[in-house]
């Protein structure tokens, strides 16, 4: 038996790597995709090789992760239940259609990933393998089938006298280029505030340095492409503002978010440039698009951010909505101006040659004014309803 596992280089995949080979006799080809994890990837293939994989891939997806999953979430401005930028949701099906590709090169007979029974990640790996995978090569999931636990794998990995990766102790950490996300440990108690130790993407506010940062940022079709005039590709630009705006305290996240499955969760992330760069876009939508566009459009931003979060990368429904959120990007050019300053961001400018805000027309000294007569009628006419049914119903309202 062939397996193709999705290799994090983590204490659960190394567990696993070990209990495929043992349990079910398989030989092991394992697969870790770069979506920007910087500190999790080092000496990967070189444990995966330790633990018996027979043939090892790492594939640096940043420049896919940034043009075709980033960049969508940029243009829907897509924050989960208002807060949660989709780090990890977006990078599960990118990852998942890798591993299919290297399955289907292999002749794998199975794809297997890390997940627990308990989150969301599970949902989004099965159904994007079952998608991508013709049917006779089955998902299976471990961690889910022999309730492997973090403890069980630790002894697994130290019984065999082989490498315990250093695992961050209390919690359960997942890193792209788009988003930190940290759970678990003292996180669970929803009413204790994150322990310093947590973050390593931002500095404390009150550290932050005195002086604001301000950054340009530019956008063509609702995609970011340069900063302070500068271009670059966009794994690049998000590094960078990562970077940038972490050094000033701002892209903190604790909220409460309602996974898929069922279960409410504490949830702590980092994210400077994905908060950075969605308020920027949302700022220079208002700029160039109309009241009903702008209003609509917010319906089917949140409609293809739930979609992405529960797993559903496959539904048609998303690349229907994305194809409309898109085709409103067209105008989405310009320039936005922040400030940076102790753990705030504040747009201070914007820009566009598809502007809608006209100086001529909003200016109250000089600028054009309806008549009397106009301003009237067009009153009358907008309330004509309303007061219609207030005369009606008079006191009975
Ligand atoms: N709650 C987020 C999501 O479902 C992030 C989960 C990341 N996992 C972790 N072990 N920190 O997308």
């Amino acid at each position: 038996m062939r397996v193709v596992l999705a290799y994090s280089g983590g204490l659960d995949t190394s567990a696993i790597l070990v209990l495929l080979r043992e349990k079910l006799g398989a030989e092991v080809v394992t697969v870790t995709v770069d979506v920007g994890q910087e500190e999790e990837l080092e000496g990967v293939e070189e444990r995966a090789y330790k633990l018996g994989s027979t043939k090892h891939y790492t594939i640096d997806a940043r420049g896919e992760f940034a043009s075709n999953y980033i960049a969508p979430a940029v243009r829907a401005n897509a924050l989960y239940e208002g807060e949660y930028p989709l780090g990890t949701a977006l990078a599960r099906p990118l990852i998942a259609e890798k591993v299919a590709e290297v399955a289907k090169r292999e002749g794998a007979d199975a794809v297997a990933h890390g997940c627990t029974s308990k989150g969301n990640d599970q949902v989004r790996f099965d159904l994007t393998l079952m998608a991508l995978l013709p049917g006779d090569v089955e998902v299976i999931a471990p961690v889910r089938m022999w309730n492997l636990t973090r403890a069980a794998s630790r002894k697994i990995l130290a019984s065999k006298g082989l490498p315990v990766p250093s695992a961050h102790k209390k919690y359960s950490i997942d890193e792209n280029l788009w988003t930190r996300s940290i759970e678990g440990g003292p996180l669970d108690d929803p009413l204790e505030e994150p322990p310093e130790e947590v973050y390593a993407w931002t500095v404390p506010p009150h550290k932050a340095p005195d002086e604001p940062l301000y950054l340009t940022i530019t956008f063509e079709a609702g995609t970011p492409v340069a900063v302070d005039g500068e271009r670059m590709p966009l794994d690049r630009l998000v590094a960078t503002l990562n970077r940038l705006v972490g050094a000033h305290g701002y892209g903190r996240i604790d909220h409460i978010e309602s996974r898929v499955v069922g279960i409410k969760s504490r949830e702590v992330y980092e994210a400077p440039a994905a908060l950075a760069l969605i308020r920027a876009h949302r700022d220079l939508e208002k700029l160039v698009l109309t009241p009903r566009e702008l209003r609509f459009k917010a319906l089917a931003d949140a409609a293809w951010t739930d979609l992405v979060y529960q797993g559903l990368w496959v539904e048609p429904l998303r690349g229907e909505l994305q194809a409309l959120i898109d085709s409103m990007n067209r105008w989405v050019t310009g320039e936005v101006r922040v400030k940076v300053y102790k753990g705030s961001l504040t747009i201070v400018g914007r820009h566009s040659p598809y502007t809608l805000y006209e100086r001529g027309i909003a200016d109250y000294d000089t600028g054009w004014y309806p008549s009397d007569e106009e301003a009237r009628g067009f009153i009358r006419l907008w309330g004509l309803q309303s007061l219609q049914a207030a005369r009606v119903r008079g006191a009975n309202a």
